[in-house]
């Protein structure tokens, strides 16, 4: 089977199933076939680091890797460094120097997802790319990821961010630290409120003053936000977008895939693939014990995987099958899988 080559590629699954080395492999395999890519992976584990040779300070930055004798640009998303882009490419210094924005930007500091999917949508409009390969976190994380966008937006429907753009601007020219807070006092939830009064107690009314600065940089940065809400039509689209579901032979795994794409239902498009990675057969097959009882496990591990295989074709429209390497080296996991992964691109 031949499987075509689109602008997005996504791969996500539950946790050690070789997202990150198939993701890699995966990319390098269509540069091999003349693509120009992009490979940016979300995984806070940043196997891809190790896995491309890359250096402390190439984190955030779009990187040129060799490997493999193919080429491609490599990008470890770093929430700080996309706010410093975002910041160059859309004139709000201020988004890169406000103490609230640089503290939600922090690799746990809540704003990683949105900056994410940012990122891929600036990476994306470059024109540089055939292709973006996406490795994401392990699990339902992914979609915290994908989702993020329509989150942002209902941020921006919301008429607070207006009150509190009309406040930072009271506040600015009254020259009063705690003004903004007595106005917000009269028009906001008595939640909000008791928030807002704790953190003056605790943090004195100049954070406060940074709190409104960060929701009005936000707002002021809104398009930035917004343009990659049109990314998330592209990723949910079966002409731009090829989703690879990767589950491994071990045991669970496969059910742990069956329940991801359930949950994820409403994001993954029908055309999608199921991935089986680390699949025995090949060696097995290459593996000829004479001892009686090596030779009725090696029939069992057979049968087993056989009936994985079933089971998966009767629930996924397409299963690509990845053989486990036999070595400790990762970067032997990627050429072999690299290679692999050509038998089901069409030769240009
Ligand atoms: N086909 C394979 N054969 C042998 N080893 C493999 C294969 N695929 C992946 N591995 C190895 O399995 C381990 C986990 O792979 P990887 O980090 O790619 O998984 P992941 O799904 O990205 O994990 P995480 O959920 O932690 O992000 C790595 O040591 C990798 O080299
Ligand atoms: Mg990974």
């Amino acid at each position: 089977m031949t499987l075509s080559t689109k602008s997005f590629e996504i791969f996500c699954g539950t946790g050690g199933v070789g997202k990150t080395t198939l993701a890699t492999a995966r990319a390098l395999s269509l540069s091999q076939s003349g693509n120009r890519v992009l490979l940016i992976t979300i995984d806070p584990a940043k196997r891809l680091k190790d896995l491309l040779g890359l250096q402390g300070d190439a984190v955030g930055e779009v990187t040129p890797v060799e490997l493999e004798g193919a080429k491609l640009d490599a990008l470890l998303m770093s929430p700080e460094k996309t706010i410093g882009r975002m910041a160059k490419k859309y004139q709000t210094p201020d988004l890169a120097n406000n103490r609230i924005v640089q503290i939600l930007s922090k690799p746990y500091g809540g704003m990683n997802e949105i900056l994410s999917m940012v990122e891929v949508q600036m990476q994306f409009e470059t024109g540089l790319y055939d292709v973006v390969v996406l490795d994401t976190p392990p699990g339902a994380h992914f979609l915290d990821f994908l989702e993020s966008l329509g989150k942002i937006k209902s941020f921006f429907d919301q008429n607070f961010v207006e009150i509190f753009s009309y406040l930072g601007q009271k506040t600015a020219s009254a020259g009063k630290k705690v003004f903004g807070l007595n106005l917000i006092n009269r028009v906001i939830s008595s939640g909000v409120r008791k928030l807002l009064g704790y953190l003056q107690n605790v943090t004195g009314a100049e954070f406060i003053d940074d709190f409104i600065g960060a929701v009005q940089i936000i707002y002021q940065s809104r398009d930035a936000f917004l343009k990659g809400l049109s990314l998330q039509d592209k990723l949910k689209s079966r002409t731009e977008c090829n989703w690879f579901l990767v589950t491994s032979v071990e045991q669970g795994k496969a059910q742990e895939a069956i329940e991801l794409r359930s949950h994820a239902s409403h994001f993954i498009h029908q055309d999608h693939f199921l991935v089986l990675n680390k699949c025995l057969e090949l060696e097995l097959q290459g593996w000829e014990p004479a001892e009686p009882h090596l030779a009725s496990l090696k029939g069992s591990l057979e049968d087993k995987e056989q009936m994985l295989k079933k089971q998966l074709q009767e629930v996924f429209p397409v299963v690509l099958e990845f053989p486990e390497i036999i070595s400790l080296s990762p970067s032997e996991h990627i050429q072999h899988l690299t290679e692999k992964w050509k038998s089901y691109v069409p030769q240009s």
